[in-house]
């Protein structure tokens, strides 16, 4: 790999110890899953569990970065310089229920900028990374968005809305409006982070969805940047800097994409 920052060996060291126990857990689950007690406390303390090892190591790396993270809060906020965006587990619910589709989820800001990221799956054993101006790679293969031309032919994918949102109608909408203006079925797989890598390295051709937290899509950013694509908050929710809404694809069906979703804009 040629991505060589401080920050993303720091990264990547990370995302492979936390794996360890996290394979572990996902084993476990399994085993959970058939049992009469079920896997309930144990993902929420499996998510702890990852998240502490990433902070140490992290930590031991650079105690004074600013660290934002789903489990803990936000810790070193004075720090606004250098700065870690951790989700330990995305795509909690498959984990849960012993589908092998989650990923840790770290990225890198310096001065609000993000430097560098990492999604890795740790079933799959793939590892997506990216750094500011040395493209994206997924293990040792330079990764590119991918080359389809026309909104109606593309692979999409989405997520949400979550239990507790107020737009849920928009946001059911809003699926069917884009599903009549493609030919194949809008793909849900539950994972923003690697959602947004998978459009990286052109398995999909793009990716949108309303309300996610930042942690869910900041390591994803730039590995899609990296990797030729085009990203667009749109209508960014200034009252929470943390929130998010995305629309991410190749950079050929980027207008026609973002006019569709944005066109469409929830009130
Ligand atoms: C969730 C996943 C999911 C998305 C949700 C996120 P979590 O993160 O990224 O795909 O639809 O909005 O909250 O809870 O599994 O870390
Ligand atoms: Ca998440
Ligand atoms: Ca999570």
């Amino acid at each position: 790999m040629r991505l060589n920052s401080p920050q993303i060996n720091i990264i990547t060291k990370a995302c492979l110890k936390a794996s360890r126990s996290l394979i572990r857990d996902f084993g476990e689950i399994e085993n959970l899953q058939v049992s009469t007690k079920g896997p309930g406390d144990f993902v929420t303390s499996a998510d702890k569990r990852t998240e502490k090892i990433i902070i140490e190591e992290l930590q031991k790396a650079h105690s004074d970065y600013g660290i934002i993270t789903e489990e803990s809060g936000s810790i070193n906020t004075a720090n606004k310089n250098n700065r870690w965006i951790i989700d330990p587990i995305d795509g909690t619910t498959n984990f849960l229920n012993g589908i092998p589709q989650f990923a840790i989820s770290i990225g890198y800001e310096e001065e609000s900028e993000i430097k560098c990221g990492v999604i890795f799956d740790p079933i799959k054993n793939e590892m997506f990374c990216a750094e500011k101006g040395n493209g994206a790679y997924l293990n040792n293969s330079r990764i590119r968005v991918s080359n389809k031309k026309k909104l109606k032919d593309a692979l999409l994918v989405t997520g949400g809305p979550r239990q507790s949102s107020k737009i849920k109608k928009e946001i059911f909408s809003e699926f069917v409006e884009v599903s009549n203006n493609i030919l194949s079925p809008v793909r849900k797989f539950g994972s923003a982070a690697l959602d947004l890598a998978y459009v990286a390295c052109g398995r999909f051709d793009g990716y949108w969805q309303r309300e996610l937290n930042y942690w869910d899509v900041a390591a994803g950013i730039i590995i899609l940047k990296e990797a030729g694509g085009f990203v667009n908050f749109f209508e960014e929710n200034n009252k929470d800097p943390l929130k998010r809404n995305i629309l991410a694809s190749n950079s050929n069906i980027h207008d026609e994409f973002s006019n569709l979703i944005i066109k469409k804009n929830i009130e």
